[in-house]
């Protein structure tokens, strides 16, 4: 097939890491027979630097009319001290709204080969497979009013019920494929917006029978999360507390630096790593490419709809690590890479070895299975 793709690498290790995502994707095209164009463009501080916008019209442009979007990461120092509007982080705000995207998708599971480099103990990471479900264009991140001066400043978090419905239904969905549980999270015993959510999360249930729904406040939930986590399947949140839930569940895999993302909702997805842009190790070729590569195996299954060609992402990615190869983020990784030595041993590890079968007892694993829940067995 044919598809394009817009690559918008942003700041920090986000050129280094999209680099080899990139790549990972031309290699993919490659041994399935496909066409990938790669068309970059400018977003958050770099976009801030040559245009004064972050999401300059152009870019905005080129993400509404291709066919997936991949994403490095935003933001830095440099541009802290700008007004809101002119900040990295409200371009890519303004990217997930202008495109629609209100479910972030983010699957953290425990690699058996990377138990121990939790700090938590092995007993408790061991077999967690989680996929999170933040509503991704609403809540507080949106809500107005809102207002800053230095002596008072408002946010306002909102939802309508057609705002949870849409994201619940992607929650429900995925939960029926998967194990058939979901743990919605909220603060219903404070706040109003919460009672919401919760009171339309239990009106869709009955549609899902085979789904078994349960409530937890965050604050509890942030404890069980990483004292339980085998006992949870598809996490189901609004905008803030799953953007710090998912940070905190990073803990449980590892490294931030493997978790991926897809944000989708509209015509056209994301796809970007759930970690930041890393200023204090941003061109040292110390990055973690695996958070955006995997974003890439979402983009292949989500946006291309090519389900055989993530898993062979997927596959080769297990299999790299299988091998003790990452960088230093990953405690215990026997074969330590730069950003892109760990690219390219990926992108090898895409193609067959030369007078063998391909190499499929590599995807045998859960980790970073198919979040739809469609497991690979052989
Ligand atoms: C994330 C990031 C963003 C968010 C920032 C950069 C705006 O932390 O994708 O998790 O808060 O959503
Ligand atoms: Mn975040």
């Amino acid at each position: 097939m044919e598809a394009r793709i817009t690559v918008l690498p942003g700041d920090g290790v986000g050129p280094e890491v999209t680099a080899e995502a990139v790549a990972c994707l031309a290699t993919i095209a490659e041994q399935f027979g496909h066409a990938f164009e790669f068309q970059e463009a400018l977003i958050g501080g770099a976009a801030v630097d040559a245009t004064g916008d972050p999401l300059p019209e152009a870019t905005l442009n080129l993400c509404r009319t291709c066919d997936a979007v991949m994403l490095g990461a935003v933001g830095g120092p440099a541009w802290d001290r700008h007004p809101r509007d002119q900040r990295p982080e409200s371009g890519l705000l303004r990217l997930r709204k202008a495109l629609g995207l209100y479910a972030n998708l983010r699957p953290v599971s425990v690699h058996p080969s990377l138990e121990d480099a939790s700090p938590l103990k092995p007993e408790i990471v061991r077999g967690t497979d989680l996929m999170f479900v933040r509503e991704l264009s609403g809540g507080l991140y949106f809500g107005e009013p809102r207002s800053y001066s230095d002596e008072a400043a408002v946010n306002t978090l909102p939802y309508t019920r057609g705002e949870i419905e849409r994201v619940a239904r992607v929650a429900f969905d995925l939960a029926s494929v998967r194990r058939k549980r979901l743990v919605s999270v909220d603060k219903a015993n404070v706040l109003e917006t919460s009672r919401l959510w919760r009171k339309v999360v239990d009106d869709m249930a009955p549609a899902y029978p085979d789904v078994a729904v349960q409530h937890a406040y965050v604050d509890s939930f942030a404890m069980a999360l990483i004292t339980r986590p085998r006992d949870f399947d598809v996490v189901l949140t609004e905008n803030l507390f799953g953007d710090i839930l998912s940070d905190e569940a990073a803990v449980l895999a590892g490294s931030l630096g493997l978790l991926p993302s897809a944000s989708l909702g509209g015509s056209v997805g994301l796809f970007e790593p759930i970690h930041g842009s890393a200023p204090d190790i941003a061109g040292q070729d110390k990055a973690n490419p695996i958070g955006t590569i995997l974003s890439a195996a979402m983009l292949l299954r989500h946006a291309l709809k090519l389900d055989a060609e993530a898993l062979a992402l997927e596959a080769a990615v297990n299999h790299v690590i299988k091998g003790g190869h990452g960088t230093g983020d990953l405690k215990g990784a026997t074969h330590p890479h730069g950003t892109h030595s760990l690219g390219a041993r990926i992108q090898e590890a895409i193609r067959p070895p030369r007078n063998k079968s391909p190499r499929l007892a590599d995807s045998a694993y859960s980790w970073c299975g198919s979040p739809e829940g469609h497991r690979s067995n052989h």
